[in-house]
């Protein structure tokens, strides 16, 4: 199953989400991750991986740039083993990282059925490769045609944003597009202040969305700083909670919100 990472704005938490939902999916299932933002790329990152190793084992936009899938394998990291050597426990996750090099992206032409056709074989082709259960992709914000065919190939679709207007609007239009595409779409309002104004913009959001929300992550100080990867329950207690419970609704199939 691939499950993409949306969200209108930039800045909504999409990424580190991502990473630990991962995290968490990965305890129990093959778990692989495409950094499919192409503008501002950031798994590489928050997993702290090096940037000169990174660009020289080669990134998504390589592939991208030569139409090219050889030896693609080359490029993707074991992270399940990188944060074994943190906490000793065993992970199945790997990663497939993106950077910014803007030559590579300008030679990229996001149009036609060509790209399709390689996207679909990309996302086939580490599917196969790590025997993956589910493969988790970092879409760019906005409408563009980037993170339109990123998404035109999942089956599931985690929509990002926080409460405010300009987040909030392009949830709404893009609800009516994916609504038809008939993929199944979970809402999360993320970073949401513990506050009576946050709380009643979340209901109106509800009633404009016609959906409930499915998950609403508080925002929390400590998870605010440093991009944090949370492998136990011990830090950021809530919001560590909501990754367990997205885990086991994920694992379990269940739909939620409606
Ligand atoms: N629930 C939260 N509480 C506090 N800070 C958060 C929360 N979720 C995300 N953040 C912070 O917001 C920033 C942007 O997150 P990021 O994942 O890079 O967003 P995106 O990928 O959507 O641009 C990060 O510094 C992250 O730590
Ligand atoms: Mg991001």
């Amino acid at each position: 199953m691939n499950i993409v990472f949306w969200s209108y704005k930039g800045g909504s938490g999409r990424s580190i989400c991502a990473a630990n939902l991962a995290i968490r999916l990965s305890e129990k299932k093959n778990v692989g991750m495409l950094d499919f933002d192409f503008e501002a790329p950031g798994l590489h990152t928050i997993f702290g991986l090096p940037e000169e190793e990174v660009a020289s084992r080669g990134f998504l936009a390589d592939y991208f740039q030569k139409r090219s899938l050889t030896d693609i394998h080359s490029s993707v990291w074991n992270i399940g083993d990188l944060l074994k050597e943190k906490d000793g426990k065993d992970r199945s996750l790997f990663l497939l990282p993106n950077m910014d090099h803007p030559a590579a992206l300008d030679e990229i032409d996001w149009t036609g059925n060509d790209i399709i056709t390689f996207i679909q074989d990309l996302f086939n082709k580490v599917t196969t490769i790590y025997d993956l259960d589910y493969l988790i992709i970092d879409a760019r914000s906005g409408f563009s045609a980037m993170s339109a065919i990123a998404i035109q190939f999942v089956g599931h679709v985690m929509l990002f944003f926080r409460p405010n207007i300009q987040h909030r609007s392009g949830i709404a239009r893009a609800l009516k597009i994916f609504k038809d595409q008939g993929v199944k779409i979970n809402i999360i309002a993320s970073q949401v202040p513990d506050s009576t104004a946050a709380n009643d913009f979340l209901v109106e959001s509800s009633t404009l969305f016609q959906q409930q929300l499915d998950y609403v992550l508080p925002f929390d100080n400590d998870f605010a700083v440093g991009e944090k990867l949370l492998l136990n329950n011990n830090e950021c207690g809530a919001i560590s909670d909501l990754f367990n419970k997205m885990a086991e609704n994920i694992i379990g199939g269940i739909q939620i919100g409606e």
